[in-house]
């Protein structure tokens, strides 16, 4: 993927948004926070993610992990979205993140965050330019990116993994990147102890000790551990 990916500092830009001017270094502060590409305002599955996220704030506060949507309509449109996107959730759910707005369309260039298949097809001046992909970076208290999603504009993202992607982030990082988590791993199973630790370091570290998986090779590098 060219442009900003993992390890790169977000750029620090100045966008209005539903909740005024925010800079995203000063929004990420020094917890975690998602920002979150949608193409377009009143669009089907771009008001079924926003919903999603909304009924998900929670959990993500919880973790102290901040929300930042962005999408390339203006302020005015994304506050008459957002009254579609509570209704559609069935006003359970108030969109309590704010959501940057990008009419220029040059914020999600420097994010990353373009589908250069996805063409604008109601926009006034911008019909035809390009549209933001599903986007998605997790950045850290570093302001760097974490971690990346990038779904074109079909396929709505899933929140359960978004949570779970960050439950993940979150471990490693509290662990100083020793462990490392499975496929399908979910928050209060086991992590695998990361390949840079040797065995002798590993008891030392976790003393509640870990289970060294019996492979053909005999190499021992597949070592689960609680966390
Ligand atoms: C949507 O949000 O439903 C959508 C937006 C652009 C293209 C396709 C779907």
């Amino acid at each position: 993927m060219p442009g900003l990916t993992i390890g790169d500092t977000v750029p620090n830009l100045e966008l209005d948004s539903t909740h005024g001017k925010i800079r995203i270094h000063d929004y990420v502060g020094d917890g975690y926070a998602i920002i979150f590409s949608h193409p377009a305002d009143f669009t089907p599955v771009c008001t079924t993610e926003m919903a999603a996220m909304a009924g998900y704030a929670k959990e993500f506060e919880k973790r102290g992990v901040k929300l930042l949507g962005i999408s390339c309509d203006d302020v005015e449109s994304h506050r008459e979205w957002t009254k579609d996107i509570e209704a559609y959730g069935g006003g359970k759910h108030k969109v309590t993140y704010p959501i940057l707005a990008d009419p220029g369309r040059d914020a999600i260039r420097q994010l990353n965050m373009v589908d250069p298949d996805e063409k604008d097809a109601k926009g006034k001046d911008a019909k035809g330019v390009s549209l933001p992909s599903r986007a998605l970076h997790v950045v850290g208290p570093d302001k760097a990116v974490k971690l990346s999603f990038l779904y074109p504009a079909t396929t709505g993202r899933n929140m359960d993994e978004v949570l779970r992607a960050v439950d993940s982030l979150l471990t490693a990082a509290k662990h100083g990147g020793k462990v490392a988590t499975p496929a399908n791993w979910k928050p209060g199973e086991c992590a695998v102890i990361a390949p840079g630790v040797s065995d002798e370091e590993a008891r030392k570290m976790f003393p509640q000790g870990f289970e060294t998986a019996d492979l053909p090779s005999k190499k021992g590098y597949l070592r689960f551990t609680k966390v």
